[in-house]
C-alpha cells in the first residue's frame, strides 16, 4: 500500500516498545522488575468497579452524548472549579476516551499548519509526535535540576518564542521529572502566555497524584482561564488506565470544537466508563488514598536506594509517580557512553527495566548529563527492593 508522507511524522510512545522488550525478555523465563511504564499494579477502587457493573447491568451500554453524560461533566465542572478557584460550568467539559486524546484534538482545534508550539522535553512524548504530525513547528523547553528537585527552565522557553510562537503545552507535576513549578513560575508563566498572546495546553494527568502539599494550576492565575484547556485524566487518581476516560476542560467555543473532533473520531466515550467516573468523584474515597498510601511508601524505598548507588543522584519528588535520577556517574563507572546499551545491559543482566531519556522526546543538542526514568507504580515495594539491589551490584560490582 501506499502510505500517506504525514505518517512519516508520527512518533510513539516509546515507553510501550521498552514493555514489550520486557515481556519477551520475561517470556524466556526471565524475572522482570518493570519500571518501565506508567501503568498501576493496584486494582480499580471497587466502589469504582461497582458502578459500572451496575451502570452495564441497567443499559448504560449504548451511544451517549458526543460531549459526555451531562451529569458527569456537571461533577467535573463542578471538582475543577473548586479546586482550581474558578468557574466552570459543564459547557466547559467535554469527555474523551482517556486524557492522551486532549493533546492532538487541541492542536487540530487551535494550530495552523507551520505554527510554533512550545513543549517540555525532556517530556511525554506524544507532544512532539502530534505537533510535528499535524504540521506545527515543535520548540523544546526543559527542566533544570534545582536543590530540591528539577525546575522549569523559564529562560529557555521565553528565548524559544518566535512571532510565529501561537501555542504552549505545559504539564506540572511532570513525567518524566517530577518538576512542579513555584508561585513565581506561574506568574511569570501567565505575564509571557498573555504577552505573547499564546493559547495553554495544561496537561495535569498527575494533578491530584500528590503525597505533600497542594497543587497548583496555572489555570488559577489572572487572565488564565481564557487561554487554557485542561487535560484531566482519571487514569492515575482513581487507577484507571486501562479504562480509557479523561476530559478536554476549556473555554466554551474550543469545547465545543473538540466536541465536534469526537463526533468524527469515537462519537462518544464508552457510556458505562462514564458512571464509573462519576462514583470516583462522587464516591468513597478510601481506597483512592491507599492506592496514593502505597505510591508513597514505594517512592521512599526506591528514592533511598538509588540515592546508596555510587554516581547516581535523586531527588524525591512529591507529584507523580516517576523518578528521574542522574545517573551520569554510575554510567562513566561502568565504562557506558551510550543510553541504550546501559538499559539494554542493564535489563540483561539484572531484570530491571527502565526508560532513559531518549524516550522523553529528541534529546537536545549539549545535554552533557545522563539521566533514566523510573516509574514505581507497577512494581511492589519487595521487588522495588530486590530489583534497585540488583542495579546496585550491576554499578558498584
Ligand atoms: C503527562 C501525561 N499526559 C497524558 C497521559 C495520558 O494518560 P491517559 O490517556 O491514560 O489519560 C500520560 C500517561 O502516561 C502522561 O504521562
Amino acid at each position: 500500500m501506499r502510505i500517506a508522507g504525514r505518517v512519516k511524522r508520527l512518533g510513539g510512545e516509546t515507553a510501550f516498545a521498552v514493555s514489550a522488550e520486557a515481556a519477551a525478555f520475561a517470556a524466556e523465563g526471565n524475572k522482570i522488575y518493570p519500571f518501565h511504564l506508567g501503568d498501576i499494579n493496584m486494582a480499580t477502587p471497587s466502589n469504582i468497579v461497582n458502578a459500572a457493573d451496575r451502570a452495564m447491568r441497567e443499559g448504560k451500554t449504548g451511544y451517549c452524548p458526543n460531549a459526555g453524560v451531562p451529569r458527569l461533566r456537571e461533577l467535573l465542572a463542578d471538582d475543577i472549579s473548586r479546586s482550581h478557584n474558578v468557574d466552570y460550568t459543564m459547557e466547559n467539559v467535554s469527555i474523551q476516551p482517556g486524557g492522551k486524546p486532549v493533546i492532538g484534538k487541541f492542536l487540530l482545534a487551535l494550530m495552523n499548519p507551520g505554527d510554533e508550539v512550545l513543549y517540555p522535553n525532556p517530556g511525554y512524548p506524544v507532544y512532539e509526535s502530534q505537533i510535528e504530525f499535524h504540521g506545527g513547528r515543535a520548540l523544546p523547553y526543559g527542566f533544570v535540576e534545582g536543590t530540591e528537585n528539577f525546575e522549569l527552565d523559564m529562560d529557555t522557553l521565553e528565548k524559544q518564542i518566535t512571532p510565529r510562537t501561537r501555542l504552549l503545552i505545559f504539564n506540572d507535576f511532570q513525567n518524566p521529572t517530577g518538576a512542579e513549578c513555584r508561585i513565581e513560575d506561574f506568574e511569570r508563566l501567565a505575564e509571557l502566555v498573555i504577552r505573547h498572546d499564546l493559547y495553554v495546553l495544561c496537561d495535569e494527568s498527575y494533578f491530584d497524584v500528590r503525597y505533600k502539599g497542594k497543587s497548583i494550576s496555572l489555570v488559577s492565575f489572572p487572565g488564565m482561564v481564557d487561554r487554557c484547556v485542561i487535560l484531566y485524566s482519571f487514569s492515575k487518581k482513581f487507577a484507571m488506565t486501562g479504562w480509557r476516560i479523561g476530559a478536554a476542560i476549556g473555554p466554551i467555543d474550543v469545547i465545543e470544537v473538540i466536541t465536534k473532533l469526537n463526533v468524527n473520531d469515537e462519537s462518544c466515550t464508552s457510556h458505562f466508563t462514564q458512571y464509573a467516573a462519576m462514583e470516583g468523584l462522587s464516591g468513597d474515597m478510601g481506597e483512592v488514598k491507599t492506592i496514593l498510601s502505597a505510591l508513597k511508601d514505594r517512592r521512599d524505598v526506591a528514592v533511598d536506594l538509588l540515592n546508596s548507588i555510587e554516581g547516581v543522584r535523586c531527588f524525591r519528588p512529591n507529584v507523580t509517580f516517576y523518578l528521574y535520577p542522574n545517573i551520569t556517574g554510575a554510567m562513566k563507572k561502568k565504562g557506558i557512553g551510550d543510553y541504550e546499551t546501559f538499559r539494554k545491559t542493564l535489563m540483561r543482566e539484572t531484570g530491571v527495566s527502565v526508560c532513559t531519556r531518549l524516550h522523553f522526546g529528541r534529546a537536545q543538542e549539549g545535554e552533557g548529563e545522563f539521566h533514566i526514568r523510573l516509574a514505581y507504580s507497577g512494581i511492589d515495594v519487595d521487588d522495588i527492593r530486590e530489583g534497585l539491589g540488583r542495579f546496585k551490584t550491576f554499578i558498584e560490582g
